[in-house]
């Protein structure tokens, strides 16, 4: 989807669809004024008789006498004094998704309006734009013919009376890079694990390198060897397919200034290893490498923006299968920090490879390390699927990241990482064990991971219950690129 901004009356402005939006209190906004008194005061009256109050609710009018769009397209926004980030994020959902199923080429909306009701117009153009683009997503890539219907308009517009300043023009333009960070990650996330192999993923950074000239490395099986990492090594001894190390730099930054690393988890596919998963929705362990796949999506919407950072991506990527070769209950192996450590089970692989990569990060001397895994069932339990889990060696750091999540409307929650909980991956034949027994299983897998970040301030991001849907609606959701982009964005801003 195209997003562009225009100046029109949106009466006269002749498109598939106009979008307007209303609120439940007060004075309509002056494009739904306008628009109504076009329609010699009929719009009005089929609002009244026809919208629900409630934010969200749509109006959809085939035709409209008196104004030049072919349809009409309602959206309330409830009452001013309850509007917030969250009703506008409902609002434009509702839309999205009424797009998506139409037959609308194009569409414009009417953005004077949405100030009028007292928004701020670049941030809110900025969500609109994320939000439209993500509903009008669709997964086409493994079908034998693609689907005729399109998945929603291919033109956007934003209709301003006036003309735009520079800040809402670059809020659109930063919104589309977003939504196609956000599209990158889910596209990866929903190919399955016989399509989305670690090379797949090197490969997709080596052509983000290309396209955005950015600097990128990648090491093989004999390359991840003589780094040393003994860990990630163990995980993918398993397998046949070949693992992958991606490095992907950045610099959009001041040439000295510290680089913040995101490291993403990519297990290809997790079959637990020896420690068998069971059978029931093994499928969805293909998502395994969302964590990449975020940090991948990530790379682009900076790089798209142009922001002025140093950002460095580091993914470790391999399979995680039973075999003849696998890594096996009891078996100790070294890590590349030197730590060594007794792996108990081997379906608890994520910390085993992410362990190496957060050592892998000291040499660029990070501002902030942020890893990105899909790590622990226990994070669904504690959070279920609408909020991210994150730990974090740094109280600032941690503070940043839950306010570019409620920002982004991509939430995650602080739990704690206190010293206690460290007892629990006491191990009898090594430095420590790779599982910390059933109590708060996404704390000490996040204690586990503390031990190799102690560099640095960290943060870990547990996104198990968010990186995607299950049930009718299965598929990858993209996050966290929407926090990790607001995270990001605010660093340039100050
Ligand atoms: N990838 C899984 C975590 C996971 C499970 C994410 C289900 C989403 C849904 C991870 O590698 C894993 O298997 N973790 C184990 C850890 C345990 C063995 C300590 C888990 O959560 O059961
Ligand atoms: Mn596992
Ligand atoms: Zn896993």
């Amino acid at each position: 989807m195209e997003f562009s901004i225009k100046a029109a009356l949106p009466e006269k402005l002749k498109t598939d669809c106009l979008i307007l939006a209303r609120f439940a209190d007060g004075e309509a906004g002056p494009q739904l004024a306008s628009v109504d008194t076009a329609s010699a005061g009929l719009l009005g009256k089929l609002i009244k008789r026809d919208l629900d109050d409630k934010a969200g609710s749509l109006l959809a009018l085939p035709t409209l006498p008196g104004i030049a769009a072919d349809r009409v397209l309602i959206v309330s926004l409830g009452k001013h004094a309850e509007l917030t980030d969250k009703t506008l994020r409902t609002a434009l959902t509702a839309v999205g998704k009424w797009l998506a199923s139409s037959k609308a080429k194009n569409a414009a909306f009417g953005a004077t309006d949405l100030v009028a009701g007292g928004l701020e117009l670049p941030t809110a153009l900025r969500t609109a734009t994320v939000l439209l683009a993500d509903a009008c997503y669709r997964f086409e890539a493994l079908r034998s013919k693609p689907d005729d219907k399109p998945a929603g308009p291919a033109r956007f517009e934003y209709l301003l009376q006036g003309k735009s300043d520079a800040a809402t023009r670059t809020a659109v333009e930063q919104g589309a890079a977003i939504a196609a960070g956000q599209a990158l990650a889910r596209d990866l996330g929903n190919l399955p694990a016989n399509y989305c192999t670690p090379s797949v993923l090197s490969d997709t950074a080596k052509s983000l390198a290309h396209e955005y000239k950015l600097k990128v490395q990648v090491f093989d099986r004999e390359g991840i060897e003589e780094l040393g990492m003994g860990s990630f090594l163990a995980v993918a001894q398993g397998t046949r397919e070949e693992p992958r190390f991606i490095v992907l730099e950045y610099k959009g930054g001041k040439a000295k200034a510290a680089p913040v690393v995101l490291v993403g988890k990519g297990i290809t596919f997790d079959s637990g290893g020896i420690s068998l998963k069971p059978g029931e929705g093994m499928d969805e362990m293909k998502f395994d490498m969302c964590g990449a796949a975020s940090v991948l999506g990530t790379f682009r919407a900076v790089a798209k923006m142009g922001l002025p950072i140093n950002l460095v991506g580091l993914i470790p990527a391999t399979e995680n299968l039973p075999s003849g070769t696998a890594v096996k209950p009891g078996d100790v192996v070294t890590s590349l920090s030197g730590q060594t450590i007794e792996i108990l089970n081997t379906d608890a692989e994520g910390r085993l490879i992410l362990c190496d990569a957060l050592t892998y990060a000291e040499r660029f001397k990070p501002a902030a390390v942020v890893d990105i895994a899909t790590l622990t069932g226990a994070c669904i339990i504690a959070l279920g699927h609408h909020t991210s889990g994150l730990l974090a060696n740094d109280d600032a750091l941690a503070a940043e990241l839950l306010t570019a999540g409620q920002k982004s409307g991509d939430r995650a929650w602080q739990l704690p990482l206190f010293d206690e909980y460290q007892e629990q991956l006491k191990s009898n034949f090594a430095d420590m064990a790779n599982i910390g027994g059933r109590p708060a299983g996404t704390i000490t897998a996040a204690c586990f991971l503390s031990r190799y970040a102690k560099a640095y301030k960290w943060a870990h991001l547990d996104i198990a219950g968010t990186a995607w849907k299950s049930g009718g609606e299965k598929g990858a959701t993209g996050r966290p690129v929407p926090l990790l982009t607001e995270f990001l964005l605010a660093r340039t801003t100050g």
